[in-house]
């Protein structure tokens, strides 16, 4: 059985963007409230008495945005310096990054992932929904920032949606060859957009690969991380070319991940939402972290065979959207 040691910690529902493709703007959203978020101190317990015991040690923050997490300095600083921690990362799209990127990476976090589907401020502002000034120039100044006060590896991720940027595929391909950056293209998945999916559809990695080769060529490489990309390089460039193929490929037999919601709950399978527990409700009700340990240890070994589950059943209905499971 696969070891399961990555932990995907979702710090906040909210977001300062409304990405077409995982919050939608017609899809009412109840953010969680306040005093339903886990607090630090909650998530800390977590993680040392219910989490690192049962072998996790590599730990990726998400929202939402997590940059609006006001405690997110703290939570970094705590979580890095716990001796079991292997990897802390974060998956952020950007926008607060010219100022907090600094305080970060002081604060011990060494790995980003930013979103950026587009070099074209207006192709940049349709996609995350936005109507007012435009926002790719402050997200490309964080993702400058983000570099220059030491995040490496760094990663920017990039969802293809036909029609919408698909055009720009060999111009973000481009950006790993006098760049030390490594571009992901992510298959579109239809998660709480389903209209869109209905009209858009998703291109698969290999025909992103071939129009890639078709220009460069490619060859095999290696960038660390903990997830499911096929990763590969343009013949001398400095970064490298990563695709996450979810749509066309099953990589569930290889999954090492479970989820932690804002609000607590415990997500065994991104795309399926049966085996979940509610680990905060369990806390605040005064349950021994041994014993949330041992159902936690209980989900695990049922994991595998959730994971196959949404595939074999075929339906797509999701309660959540993506910015409320956090990608
Ligand atoms: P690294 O550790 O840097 O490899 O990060 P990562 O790829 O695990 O994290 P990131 O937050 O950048 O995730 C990229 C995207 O990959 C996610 O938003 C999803 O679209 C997809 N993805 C990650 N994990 C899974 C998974 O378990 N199942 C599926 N279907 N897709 C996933
Ligand atoms: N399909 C594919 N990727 C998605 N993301 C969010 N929604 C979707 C979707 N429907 C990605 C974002 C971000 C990561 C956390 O999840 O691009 O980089
Ligand atoms: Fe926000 Fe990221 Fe979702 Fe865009 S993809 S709405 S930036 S959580």
């Amino acid at each position: 059985m696969n070891k399961v040691d990555y932990l995907r910690i979702s710090l906040i529902d909210k977001c300062n963007f409304r990405c077409q493709y995982c919050m939608p703007n017609d899809s009412e959203l109840d953010y969680i409230l306040s005093e339903e978020l886990l607090t630090k101190s909650e998530l800390l317990i977590l993680l040392q008495e219910v989490f690192i015991p049962l072998g996790f040690t590599k730990f990726r923050l998400t929202g939402g945005e997590p940059l609006l997490r006001a405690d997110l300095i703290e939570i970094v600083h705590e979580i890095s310096n716990l001796s079991e921690t292997k990897d802390l990362s974060l998956t952020t799209n950007g926008y607060l990054l010219e100022e907090k990127a600094e305080g970060l990476f002081l604060a011990g976090l060494k790995r980003i992932n930013i979103s950026l589907d587009s070099l074209n401020s207006d192709t940049f502002d349709r996609i995350i929904g936005n109507n007012s000034k435009s926002r790719w120039q402050k997200t490309w100044s964080g993702i400058l920032k983000a570099y220059e006060v030491g995040f490496n590896p760094l990663k920017l991720n990039v969802v293809i949606i036909p029609n919408v940027n698909d055009h720009e595929i060999l111009d973000l391909a481009a950006l790993t060859i006098d760049k030390n950056w490594h571009v992901r293209f992510i298959e579109f998945m239809p998660i709480g957009n389903s209209k869109l999916f209905a009209e858009k559809a998703w291109i698969p990695s290999v025909d992103i690969r071939e129009k890639i080769k078709n220009k460069w060529g490619l060859q095999e490489s290696f960038i660390s991380g903990n997830g499911p990309a096929d990763v590969f390089k343009i013949p001398h460039g400095k970064g490298t070319l990563g695709f996450i193929s979810q749509m066309s490929e099953c990589f569930c037999d290889r999954c090492n991940r479970i989820r932690l919601s804002a609000d607590g709950w415990l997500r065994p399978c991104l795309l399926n939402e049966t085996g979940q527990i509610d680990l905060k409700k369990a806390l605040r009700e005064g349950i021994k972290t041994e014993k949330i340990r041992e159902k936690v240890a209980q989900l695990l070994l049922i994991k595998p065979d959730i994971n196959f589950k949404e595939r074999e059943s075929g339906t797509n209905i999701y309660q959540r959207t993506m910015s409320q499971i956090g990608g």
